[in-house]
């Protein structure tokens, strides 16, 4: 039996022993009563009775164990000009400062913050703040509008918010501050007090009573020291696109959280406390939460906060720059930064400009891995390129190779094989095992492994009903694909409504809900496009209200301009085509996987339950019209 055998089977088969010695790992205040406490199946608890403090174990514990001199944080921002290095007893001093802040605004234990922050050093400390005082953040990614703001701070009811006056984006500054202003005129809830970070690109006006100057908070702050907290107390909320336009709120603990991200930069990873380890995210997403904050300073590693882009900032060498200049063991991002590359500089003469002799691993995550990418990597990086598939939910790799214990041979397109701690499974419509290669939903057995979300914030049976009912005793992942026979798992398509684009998940439900606000829109579909560059791009299909005057053309400018502002430059809504009806079941499903399927000039099978099969044709005339369904 291989080394991975071994694992795999005793992270399943001896579950409690297996996570109680990774949970060796972090340091405790009081040891748990139970590492997996399973009386309220099928809602599980990690580490019962458990007591720590998450942002002690990212950061104190190191500078305690000899650490402090050491980078903790590499600030690199080639779209400001600016680099900056913490080490261990820098960060910790900055986050002890800022948690003293948010203390002294009245934030406990239990509170939520929510962080609207671009990727700067002070999200990070923001983040790490919160975790010390036991309050629970909520980032939001800088990149959704106002709308979706206000609709996390209802669901949250964050006591605070940070911010900062700007983000900046290739040829332009975002003022955030008139954005998080919108947002809270919206929200029903109103967070008590806003810390705004000016930044000199653009400063904000604060205000009075409400808006508290970051610089001004840290200088007259008090430190404040970490807080325990139990294994299951929430250390934070990460907002999720599910088939609607409400988002899901992912709830983490504290306690499996910290177990399991530790245990996963050894033996996924293959990282070595003291080495570089950098993932070219955003601190918006889970990537960003697991793998720029949490896992590399858990592990004692060195972060790197990347405010730039693949391309254009300067060019796309960029990655090689940060690489040679910081040492990077590392680097983890999404296919969708290696195909902007690839396209920029096609045989990657820029790599050749820099010695990347540090570079052991390159891991990728987010969507699908074309194979092409892939290959592309291998030629040209000379390290093994790891593609690994997980979730928001999940925390974590579900599937992928495990560079510490075992590496596979890759079969491109593939992922490799489950990661220990998960038992993934391939089911059918009746919730049975498939036979290995056929398709099916993909499923984990519960328990899931520490670290996995705990409950959807104030909506637990939404949790149930979405995630544990359609398969009673399994995770529903709402992904498709298949497990060949020697154990490889492949993931091939979303079984719900939820597109990706340029590794960002998104709902095409919520994009629906936007067009139908506009008012001359009488019904709406989405679907996500295949696109060369970011995987997916959202597509937009409107019916009109009967007499509408209005040319299409504007109305589509319109459209575009409404996604803009109520979901956000992020969702890359650029395309819309006005059509006659949609295309839908006899019940009135709409059809969205078969446009897809006509959109990307694939096969399809006519839909047995299609109330009018014409329309297909005029949904092919019209994608054609748009630049789709060409081949
Ligand atoms: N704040 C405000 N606006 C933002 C933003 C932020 N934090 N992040 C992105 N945007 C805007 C962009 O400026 C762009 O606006 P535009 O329509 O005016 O051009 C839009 O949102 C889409 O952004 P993005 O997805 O970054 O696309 P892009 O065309 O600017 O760049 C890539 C393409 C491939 C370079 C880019 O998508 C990328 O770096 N992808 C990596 C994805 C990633 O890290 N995913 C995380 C999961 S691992
Ligand atoms: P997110 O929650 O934003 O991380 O998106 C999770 C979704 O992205 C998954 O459910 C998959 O649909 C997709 N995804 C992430 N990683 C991979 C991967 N390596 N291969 C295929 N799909 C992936």
């Amino acid at each position: 039996m291989g080394r991975y055998d071994e694992v795999y089977r005793r992270s399943l088969e001896d579950r409690d022993a297996f996570w109680a010695e990774a949970a060796e790992e972090i340091d405790w205040i009081k040891r748990w009563d139970k590492v997996l406490d399973d009386s309220n199946a099928p809602l599980y608890r990690w580490f019962a009775g458990g007591v720590l403090n998450t942002c002690y174990n990212a950061l104190d514990r190191h500078v305690a164990a000899g650490r402090g001199d050491q980078p903790a944080l590499i600030y690199d921002s080639p779209i400001t000009g600016r680099l900056k290095s913490f080490t261990y007893a820098e960060l910790t001093e900055k986050t002890a400062r800022f948690a003293g802040v948010l203390a002294g605004l009245g934030v406990a234990k239990g509170d939520r913050v929510i962080l609207y922050m671009p990727m700067i050093p002070q999200a990070v400390v923001a983040m790490l703040a919160c975790a010390r005082i036991g309050a629970v953040h909520s980032v939001v990614f800088g990149g959704f509008a106002p709308h979706e703001l206000a609709t996390r701070i209802d669901d949250c009811t964050p006591k605070a918010i940070v911010s900062a006056s700007c983000g900046i984006e290739p040829g332009r500054v975002i003022a955030y501050k008139p954005m998080l202003d919108a947002a809270i005129a919206q929200a029903s809830h109103k967070p008590d007090a806003c810390v705004i970070l000016q930044r000199p690109e653009q400063e904000a006006e604060l205000t009075p009573g409400r808006d508290h100057d970051w610089k001004a908070a840290m200088d007259s702050a008090k430190p404040a020291e970490c807080v325990p907290v139990a294994a299951t107390d929430p250390l934070y909320i990460l907002y999720t696109s599910g088939t609607t336009g409400q988002p899901k709120g992912i709830v983490r603990d504290n306690g499996g959280h910290a177990v399991a991200l530790k245990w996963t930069m050894k033996n996924f990873y293959d990282i070595e406390p003291g080495e570089v380890y950098w993932a070219a995210s955003d601190v918006g997403w889970v990537v960003g939460h697991s793998y720029i904050v949490y896992a590399p300073l858990l592990h004692g590693c060195t972060t790197v906060v990347f405010e730039g882009k693949p391309v254009g900032t300067p060019d796309a060498g960029v990655f090689w720059r940060v690489i040679s200049q910081h040492k990077v063991r590392a680097l983890f991002t999404a296919p969708t930064a290696f195909r902007a590359i690839k396209r920029d500089d096609p045989d990657g003469k820029l790599i050749g400009q820099y010695d990347l002799s540090c570079l052991r691993t390159l891991f990728l995550a987010g969507e699908r891995s074309d194979p092409d990418t892939i290959q592309w990597a291998e030629r040209h990086l000379k390290v093994p390129v790891i593609d690994h598939w997980w979730q928001t939910e999940t925390g974590w790799a579900i599937a992928g190779n495990p560079m510490g214990i075992e590496q596979f041979p890759v079969k491109y397109g593939s992922p490799t094989k489950a990661v220990p701690g998960w038992d993934v499974q391939v089911l059918g419509p009746d919730g049975h095992p498939v036979a290995p290669g056929d398709m099916g939903t993909l499923a984990c057995k519960l328990p899931l492994p520490p670290g996995s979300l705990a409950t959807l914030w104030n909506a637990e049976q939404r949790y149930v009903d979405a995630y544990l009912t359609e398969f009673p005793g399994y995770y529903m992942t709402g992904d498709a694909g298949f497990i060949d026979a020697d154990g490889y798992v492949s993931v091939m398509t979303r079984v719900d409504d939820v597109i990706n684009v340029a590794g960002h998940r998104l709902s095409t439900g919520g994009i629906e809900e936007v067009l139908c606000n506009h008012e001359d829109v009488a019904e709406a579909a989405v679907i996500g496009a295949a696109d060369t560059l970011k995987g997916q791009l959202p597509v937009g299909f409107v019916v009109l209200k009967a007499g509408v005057a209005k040319p299409e053309a504007e109305i589509v400018a319109e459209l575009v301009r409404l996604v803009r502002a109520q979901i956000g430059p992020v969702a890359a809504f650029k395309t819309a085509v006005v059509v006659d009806r949609v295309p839908k079941t006899r019940s009135g499903k709409i059809l969205r996987g078969t446009m897809k399927k006509i959109a990307d000039s694939e096969e399809y099978r006519m839909p047995a339950t299609i109330d009018d099969p014409a329309i297909l044709d005029e949904i092919g005339e019209a994608l054609r019209g748009v630049g789709y369904a060409k081949g």
